[in-house]
């Protein structure tokens, strides 16, 4: 599977739902998240992201990304359509220590 990861707080460009051929992104106040017992492993999602915030779960210590995304997935909507970003996106994006950002 994908995850996406705390790189997305704060950005939430939402490039990535536009491209997922099986609609399993769910939208958060400030991030979103792939499901990842949906996400079918295709990869078109990860360049799309311009805060570098998909990453695959064949990286190391990707665990709790995915038992963080699968949790969020299943607690929030589903999100199919490009949005505006957030308006600090590009001032957030590559900040450090996004996860004290973190909104439920
Ligand atoms: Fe969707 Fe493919 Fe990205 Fe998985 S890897 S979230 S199926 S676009
Ligand atoms: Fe987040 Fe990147 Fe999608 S910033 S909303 S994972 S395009």
């Amino acid at each position: 599977t994908y995850i996406v990861n705390d790189s997305c707080i704060a950005c939430k460009y939402t490039d990535c739902v536009e491209v997922c051929p099986v609609d399993c992104f769910y939208e958060g106040e400030n991030m979103l998240v792939i499901h990842p017992d949906e996400c079918i492993d295709c990869g078109v999602c990860e360049p799309e992201c311009p805060a570098d915030a998909i990453r695959p779960d064949t990286e190391p210590d990707m665990e709790k990304w995915v038992e963080f995304n699968r949790k969020y997935a299943e607690m929030w909507p589903v999100i199919v359509t490009r949005k505006d970003p957030l308006p600090d996106a590009e001032e957030m994006d590559g900040k450090p220590g996004k996860m004290e950002l973190f909104s439920e």
